[in-house]
């Protein structure tokens, strides 16, 4: 009896310890890049969660835009499959459509198998507005529930606490992300574990920095990487779009764009280091998964362009994914292809809790010598809204096609209907191609086809579809339509078996 109740009294700790299901914390920025080096301003993610963990650089998203990216962080699927194709409620960002489906966000299963869970930030564009409920419907999945209503804004939102609406004029969003969740890390008790996911606003238009970091970046200027303002004439007739070049009489006003980015993610970096802080104070930060990652990349000036995302290229699809937490190694730099919908099943996988079907597959968080090949699909439906071009603009002839096309941007417009593309991303060990097929076909009858082998040409300067043997396009083409269709974490991993 005496030696089972010392048995008991060294091992009972040691097993609770064990059986402790680890934390999460995500924080998803809106529109932070990688490729204009978006993460310089990040010195306390690199220092509290890079140098203490692994850095994915080849880090891919579904598509790149808010709406149907973050439906895919989500749910673990690819948008054909939970079928939020644009930021509209008609395209099925949090339309009826979507809420029918809402119990698959991966926080349910987490909730079920006893985690306590908190969102505070943005979450899918059309959250809390009239047509979608109102901002009395609390999510599904959420214990404690802080949704921004509608798309990101630094100020003068309504948030829903726990489904009461509540109107704040001037305290700074990202503020306000962070106090909520230095709150709730300071309520925890010990036996229950917990999922947070933090969504502050920035770097997303208008690019609001808080006061206190205003002017911290005034002297930079955009990132000119060979890439930048270049007519191009190998690509898509929406690239192709005048003026290209942009008049030099645009730049400042893209130098002042990329600074107050930069600016407004200065308080997410202090938000970082606060919960950090907070995880430490209450003893849970190494029993805890910190995963910072952003819904998708960003462009300025790339090709033409103005300042947008929506695009094929590297700078919008390419985001910064960052993991610390148990057992995992630190300042690693781990170039692995991985994708957004590869984040829930990796938290499940953690948490030791039952897979749900998703398309995306646990990442192997063990580093590996080798590179292993992957072909990952982005897909991306074009907007165009009627009379979307503004009357000073010369577009008349398909101005319905046609979107955020401004004079003050030289009517340079950003989207179109058909800007509807669908791409495949394969890398590889020595090996970085992508192939995309847009959907223009209704008129040409056959479709716009973008070839670029990354591995040489890492700005996509020359689309080598005319060049590339025939063979080789024929398989990404069969490729690329098997995924269109495929289900599934083996089906979408291996389709063509
Ligand atoms: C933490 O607990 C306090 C006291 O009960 C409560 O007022 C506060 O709202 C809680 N914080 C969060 C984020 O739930
Ligand atoms: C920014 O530029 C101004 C004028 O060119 C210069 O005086 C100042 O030292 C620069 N500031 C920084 C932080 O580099
Ligand atoms: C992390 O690794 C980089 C490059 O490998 C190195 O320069 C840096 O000093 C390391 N940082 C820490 C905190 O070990
Ligand atoms: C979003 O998608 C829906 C459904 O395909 C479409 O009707 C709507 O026009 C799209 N929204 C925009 C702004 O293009
Ligand atoms: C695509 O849009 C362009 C410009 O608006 C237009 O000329 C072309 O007819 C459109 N193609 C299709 C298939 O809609």
């Amino acid at each position: 009896m005496l030696h089972y109740l010392i048995l008991l009294l060294f091992v009972a700790p040691v097993f609770s310890d064990a059986d402790k299901k680890p934390n999460f914390v995500i924080v998803l920025t809106d529109d932070q890049d990688v490729v204009m080096d978006g993460m310089t301003p990040m010195k306390n993610v690199e220092r509290f969660i890079g140098s203490e963990g692994i850095t994915f650089t080849n880090s891919y998203v579904t598509s790149p835009i808010c709406c149907p990216s973050r439906a895919s962080l989500l749910t673990g699927l690819y948008v054909h499959n939970h079928m939020t194709k644009n930021n509209s409620l008609s395209g099925g960002c949090y339309g009826s459509d979507w809420r029918l489906k809402e119990h698959r966000v991966f926080a349910n299963a987490l909730q079920n198998a006893g985690y306590d869970t908190f969102y505070a930030g943005k979450y899918l564009n059309q959250y809390g507005v009239k047509g979608a409920g109102g901002p009395d419907i609390v999510p599904p999945g959420w214990s404690e529930w802080h949704g921004l209503v509608g798309n990101s804004v630094y100020y003068n939102y309504v948030m829903s606490n726990n489904g009461v609406p509540t109107h704040l004029t001037d305290r700074y969003l990202t503020d306000v992300i962070r106090d909520l969740s230095i709150s709730y890390i300071e309520n925890q008790t010990e036996s229950q574990p917990f999922l947070m996911v933090l969504a502050p606003p920035a770097p997303h238009q208008p690019f609001t920095p808080a006061p206190r970091h205003k002017g911290f970046y005034k002297n930079t200027t955009t990132v000119k990487h060979p890439n930048f303002n270049i007519a191009d004439n190998d690509k898509h007739w929406l690239i192709k779009m005048p003026p290209a070049p942009l008049p030099e009489s645009l730049l400042p006003e893209l130098d002042h764009v990329f600074r107050s980015r930069w600016e407004s993610l200065l308080a997410v970096d202090e938000m970082v280091a606060d919960v950090v802080g907070a995880l430490e104070d209450i003893g849970q930060l190494d029993n805890t998964y910190l995963i910072y990652t952003s819904d998708n990349g960003y462009h300025i000036g790339q090709f033409a362009q103005v300042y947008d995302k929506r695009q094929p290229y590297e700078s919008d699809i390419k985001v910064p994914l960052i993991i610390r937490g148990p057992g995992l190694g630190k300042n690693i730099s781990d170039p692995q292809p991985v994708l957004n919908i590869d984040l829930a099943p990796t938290i499940l996988k953690l948490a030791g809790v039952d897979a749900i079907e998703m398309d995306g597959k646990a990442i192997d968080l063990d580093v590996k010598q080798v590179i292993e090949e992957r072909y990952m699909l982005v897909e991306y439906y074009g907007e165009g809204r009627d009379g979307s071009v503004d009357p000073k603009c010369p577009w008349k002839y398909d101005s319905d096609n046609l979107a955020q096309c401004y004079p003050a941007y030289e009517c340079k417009c950003q989207d179109a209907r058909n800007n509807t593309f669908a791409c495949l991303r394969h890398i590889a060990q020595r090996l970085s191609m992508k192939y995309c097929v847009f959907d223009d076909h209704k008129i040409w009858f056959q479709n716009f086809a973008e070839l670029y082998d990354l591995s040489e040409d890492p700005y996509e300067l020359n689309n080598i579809i005319e060049e590339e043997f025939q063979a080789i396009i024929v398989w990404y083409n069969n490729y690329l339509s098997k995924l269109l269709k495929c289900k599934g974490t083996a089906n979408c991993d291996n389709p063509m078996s």
